[in-house]
């Protein structure tokens, strides 16, 4: 089975099972795990960062981080669709009480124009104490629903300096920030610079088994640490889970563009498919989001699974085909045959 359902579902590679298993560990929550403290402080590094906490998910590496910057009551700007809100299953408001304020932009991003226009100017008749307080901006690059596409480096550093001037506190959702460095060459440290904190996840495109983080400076890392463990994230042996992390930060980062190059390919191969449609302009990184107009995604789901390819059927006409590490060039050739084979 050729499995394009995500960059998750990757198994550990024979080199970092080796790793994990040899791995010296301690106590997370007494943050004494020697492979948790190199992880971080290689993380801090790579992300120009004081310090980085590790975490089971990047769900959690970003409610500590919503959590940390904010009080309940507080507004959240963020992208359209961006995970933090869709697919953290009101997480912000539920553990929070954050409200969350999306903003409609291109390709998963938005502008400081926007930024400006969300927060509200207090007339001087009227009370501060009347508006909701917008307190946090977050972005998401590579953004997940809009395609995996990449943030454009100066509107990125636009909207934190805007962000800035108007005192309020910025975080990157960077779960495939590595994907959005493979593909443009700004580092991870560079599209990191304007942010207050920036999460990364190790599970997805990096195949670790689990794992991500959340980097900022020594303050707002030890204030989120707080919440890590409020939130029943204090994972004591974690030293297991940081040395495939860590295996897969100095191992698999390059060959992300592999990754990238197989999802052009697919693109490609797919959008001369009669009865499919696909925005070539959306396909920056490892994700594939194409149209079905032949019959209804989820008929094409079942049928090209049952020709050997798993993909995600996400809505009535839009499936996703993600390629990770165990999906080669031979099986975007298999798949775009098998794709022809359903279409008829
Ligand atoms: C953009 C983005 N942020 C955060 C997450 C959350 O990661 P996890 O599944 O480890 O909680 C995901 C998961 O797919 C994601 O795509």
């Amino acid at each position: 089975m050729i499995d394009l359902r995500s960059d998750t579902v990757t198994r550990p590679t024979d080199a970092m099972r080796r790793v994990i298993a040899d791995a010296e560990v301690g106590d997370d929550v007494y943050h004494d795990d020697p492979t948790v403290l190199a992880l971080e402080a290689r993380v801090a590094e790579v992300l120009g960062k004081d310090d980085a906490m590790f975490t089971p998910t990047g769900t959690m590496a970003n409610q500590t981080a919503l959590r940390a910057h904010t009080s309940p009551g507080d507004v959240v700007l963020a992208s359209k669709d961006a995970h933090i809100d869709l697919h953290e299953l009101g997480a912000a408001n539920a553990i929070s009480g954050l409200t969350i304020q999306q903003l409609d932009g291109e390709a998963g991003t938005f502008t400081a124009d926007q930024v400006r226009s969300a927060v509200p100017e207090i007339p001087a008749s009227m009370p501060a104490s009347l508006f909701q307080p917008v307190t946090l901006v977050a972005a998401e690059n590579t953004h997940n629903a809009a395609g995996g596409t990449v943030w454009p480096l100066a509107r990125l550093t636009n909207v934190t300096e805007t962000a800035r001037g108007l005192g309020l506190a910025t975080h990157l959702d960077g779960a495939r920030l590595w994907n959005a460095t493979a593909a443009t060459g700004v580092s991870e440290a560079e599209y990191s610079a304007g942010f207050d904190t920036v999460s990364v996840c190790f599970s997805k495109g990096l195949g670790a088994p689990m794992g991500s983080a959340l980097a900022g400076s020594k303050a707002i890392v030890d204030r989120a640490r707080r919440f890590k463990q409020m939130f029943g994230g204090g994972f004591r042996q974690a030293g297991m889970m940081a040395a495939g992390a860590l295996y897969a930060v100095e191992h698999h980062r390059e060959r992300l563009a592999d990754d990238h190059a197989n999802a052009r390919r697919l693109a490609v191969g797919l959008a001369e498919q009669p009865g499919v449609e696909v925005d070539l302009d959306t396909v920056a990184t490892n994700m594939v989001y194409f149209r079905v107009t032949a019959m209804s995604a989820a008929k094409f789901e079942a049928a090209w699974l049952d020709n050997g390819v798993a993909a995600l059927a996400l809505t009535h006409d839009t499936i996703r085909a993600v390629t990770n590490l165990h999906v080669t060039t031979d099986d975007i050739d298999a798949a775009i045959k098998a794709a022809a084979t359903v279409l008829g």
